[in-house]
């Protein structure tokens, strides 16, 4: 193991007791791991390095490059997509509604995310309780599109929901790229009652590849905030 980074304040302590808790529920010796990507994915990344150094034999699906770069870093042996099985992915979100519902895809990886959640035979959510909404929507919804495709897709997303505010993601002054090449359209909704209808309804758009919005995906939820760590009951 190498450096391991600084906590600032509480919520990044948060974050690590939601990541390492789920690596300990969740991850046998042998497990294949999808691993997740962002600032709370970190610490069930940090805790997975800890067990491979410590000998365990384990491997991980990576959700983005930077998480791939995290994995090189911890010697945290890699496979391909589907490669092998996946035991269990780990990875963390923007916001958790009651029914498990997610916004993902704040820091751009969601296509991967999702196929890796998807794929995975247990889907595990790490948040701080921050992240607890009572519905979807707060947070923007990050749409992954096709740049080609962008002035199409806009037109049908206001054709669907003329109230939407949609802003190209940018970063560093361009417009931020996705690591399969595309752009990111965070797109303000409202309150999103039905999520896996405006999922669906986004993702028939041509040039759409894949949307921030994980319905019926999530297993389970581990939360931390100054309590502790508890996991959390699904409710319809
Ligand atoms: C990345 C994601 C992240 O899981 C989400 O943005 C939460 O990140 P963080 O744990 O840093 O708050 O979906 O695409």
């Amino acid at each position: 193991m190498t450096e391991t980074p600084p906590i600032n304040n509480q919520i990044d302590q948060f974050k690590r007791l939601a990541g390492e808790a789920a690596v300990d529920r969740y991850v046998k010796d042998g497990t294949c791991i999808g691993l997740g990507t962002g600032s709370t994915a970190y610490w069930a990344i940090h805790r997975v390095g800890e067990l491979v150094a410590a000998g365990w034999k384990l491997e991980a699906v990576a959700t983005s490059k930077s998480t791939e770069a995290l994995c090189a870093q911890w010697h945290i042996p890699l496979v391909g997509f589907l490669e092998r099985e996946l035991d269990v992915a780990i990875d963390g979100a923007d916001e958790v509604a009651p029914d498990f519902a997610l916004t993902k895809g704040g820091g751009g990886a969601l296509f991967r995310e999702k196929s890796v959640a998807l794929a995975a035979r247990t889907f595990v959510v790490i948040v701080d309780a921050g992240k607890l909404v009572p519905a979807l929507g707060a947070f923007p919804t990050p749409i992954e599109v096709v740049p080609y495709a962008r002035p199409w897709v806009e037109r049908e997303i206001v054709s669907a929901d003329s109230s939407v505010q949609i802003a190209t993601r940018m970063s560093n002054g361009v417009e931020y790229r996705t690591d399969n090449g595309n752009l990111i359209l965070d797109c303000r909704f409202g309150e999103i009652l039905a999520p896996a209808m405006l999922d669906a309804r986004l993702r028939s758009i041509h040039g759409v590849v894949a949307t921030g919005i994980f319905a019926d995906l999530t297993d389970h939820v581990i939360v931390a905030d100054a309590s502790g760590v508890r996991e959390l009951t699904k409710r319809p």
